[in-house]
């Protein structure tokens, strides 16, 4: 266990009272307590350490480890090589998805955040982990990331503890989407409420409509426990690792959000 960098405390609330993009926490720093929301990424990752301190120590996030280790043995059943594969990491951060990654040894591994932050934090804090590294929103691709992204040839997106939530919108994942070549491979993780039956919203539709078109082939999906909440319990999520058939369709594309 690694010993914490940061002084940090969870707010007194009532049990349940946050949802999950409106939990925060206090850092003690300078003799001041700074109240920092879960999504404010620019202040937590300025912060050497107060992201892997949060995230992981405190709230025991698997993610990263859990999604590479399904994408690993899907592409071994299928007789892939990991070294192979050109990946486009969506929702970079600082590093923590394409560090695992890296250890497999990835051909090529390009990262995507929209936060400047985040490319600033992984260059401090895991250099060399990306190939390149673009400050974007996917939503609004200009012809010059579109061109960009294109040169590297991706055959693998993937997209971890980043999707939906008030983090990265339908668009910009379908987007990211259809920049993998056909027969790429997709690999990412959704909070379980985004396969319900009940959740009409624009992210969920999408997801939904993926796995039931023939646009990406299901190969793994599963539930685990993605992390803690602030208040102990559980929070599941689902693992997707598929191969990318073609892109999704123009009707599709126009619907969502
Ligand atoms: C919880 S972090 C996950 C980072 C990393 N994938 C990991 O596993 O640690 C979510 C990331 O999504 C990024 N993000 C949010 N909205 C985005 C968008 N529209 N486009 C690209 N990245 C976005 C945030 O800046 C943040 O770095």
């Amino acid at each position: 266990m690694l010993r914490p960098l940061h002084s940090i405390k969870l707010p007194i609330t009532e049990p349940h009272q946050l949802d999950q993009d409106e939990a925060y926490f206090y850092l003690r720093e300078n003799g001041r307590d700074l109240r920092i929301r879960f999504h404010d990424y620019g202040e937590i990752y300025r912060r050497p350490g107060l992201y892997e301190q949060i995230f992981y120590q405190r709230l025991k996030c698997v993610s990263p480890k859990k999604v590479a280790n399904i994408l690993s043995e899907v592409l071994h059943e299928n007789r892939v090589e990991i070294s192979e594969l050109r990946v486009l990491d969506l929702g970079a951060g600082n590093g923590m998805f394409g560090e695992q990654l890296q250890t497999g040894g990835v051909s090529r591994m390009v990262g995507v955040d929209i936060a400047p932050e985040a490319e600033e934090a992984c260059l401090r804090d895991r250099p060399g982990v990306y190939d390149a590294y673009y400050v974007a929103d996917l939503c609004k691709m200009t012809a010059d990331i579109e061109e960009q992204l294109k040169a590297w040839h991706l055959d693998c997106l993937s997209c971890v503890a980043a999707l939906g939530f008030g983090d990265i919108p339908a668009t910009a994942f379908a987007n990211a989407f259809n920049l993998i070549a056909p027969g790429g491979w997709v690999a990412f993780n959704i909070k379980e409420s985004f396969l319900l039956e009940s959740d009409q919203s624009g992210f969920s539709n999408l997801i939904k409509s993926l796995m039931m078109s023939d646009a990406l082939e299901v190969h793994h999906l599963e539930r685990y426990r993605h992390r803690i909440s602030i208040d102990g319990k559980p929070l599941f999520y689902y693992a997707l690792v598929g191969k990318k058939e073609y892109d999704i369709p123009a009707d599709l594309m126009a619907k969502l959000d």
